[in-house]
């Protein structure tokens, strides 16, 4: 199973890819955890990305394919993986296609999860994650049962940096402005399966269960 999952800023794309993985045992290639985990490992490319991911910007694509090509060559990736947050624009999506081909892969679906502007802005401002485990949080949705602590590991809770408001409106921009165009992209090539990304997370799971014919 070869996924790409599309969907705006806050549309819950990580928190459903999570429960693939833990149902499916694919890994989830997510390319903003990647680049945050370079970031805060101090490299090079994490120093680069950080001014962007600051602004609510897209990475340039050179560094966020040579990450993705890397990921996709390792041995977990063969019989299937879950593409959260990339591609995000027509480019990258171009050079997927091709790094695909040359890899013998093929995309079986991409899934966007489609959720109205105005509930992402609460997700966003509300959202706190799991510094060890990565588990995600909402202080407004499913808070955590004792403040700033993960339920399932004890982990502590932070915010993104980039889930300011300011920074959220960026991001929503340039999410409309680039990667809208991708639902197109992938109708074309009659992958595309929209899921209702309101309700429950659980409900949500099973829409996008049904639209992958997944039991
Ligand atoms: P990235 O990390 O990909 O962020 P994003 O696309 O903005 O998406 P989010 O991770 O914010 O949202 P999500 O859809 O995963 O939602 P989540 O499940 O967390 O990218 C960050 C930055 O990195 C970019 O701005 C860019 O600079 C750079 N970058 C990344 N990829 C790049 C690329 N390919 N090219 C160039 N640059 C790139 O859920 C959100 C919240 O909602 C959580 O609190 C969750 O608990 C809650 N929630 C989830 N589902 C529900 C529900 N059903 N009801 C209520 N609350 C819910
Ligand atoms: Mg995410």
């Amino acid at each position: 199973m070869k996924l790409v999952f599309l969907g705006a800023p806050g549309a819950g794309k990580g928190t459903q890819a999570k429960k693939l993985v833990e149902k499916y045992s694919i890994p989830q290639i997510s390319t903003g955890d990647l680049l945050r985990a370079a970031v805060a490992a101090g490299t090079a490319l994490g120093k680069e990305a950080k001014s962007y991911m600051d602004k609510g910007e897209l990475v340039p694509d050179r560094v966020v394919l040579g990450m993705v090509e890397e990921r996709l060559k390792q041995d977990d990736c063969k019989k299937g993986y879950i593409l959260d947050g990339f591609p995000r624009n027509t480019a990258q999506a171009e050079a997927l296609d091709k790094m695909l081909e040359s890899l013998n892969m093929q995309l079986d679906a991409a899934v966007s999860v489609d959720v109205p502007f105005d509930d992402l802005m609460k997700r966003l401002t509300g959202r706190r994650t799991c510094k060890a485990c990565g588990q995600m949080f909402n202080i407004y949705f499913n808070a955590p049962k004792k403040e700033g602590v993960c339920d399932k590991c004890g982990g502590e809770l932070f915010q993104r940096d980039d889930d300011k408001e300011e920074t959220i409106r960026k991001r929503l921009d340039v999410y409309n402005a680039q990667t809208a165009p991708l639902f197109d992209y992938y109708k074309k090539k009659g992958i595309l399966k929209s899921v209702d990304g309101t309700g429950s997370i659980d409900e949500i799971f099973a829409n996008i269960c049904a639209a992958l014919g997944l039991k």
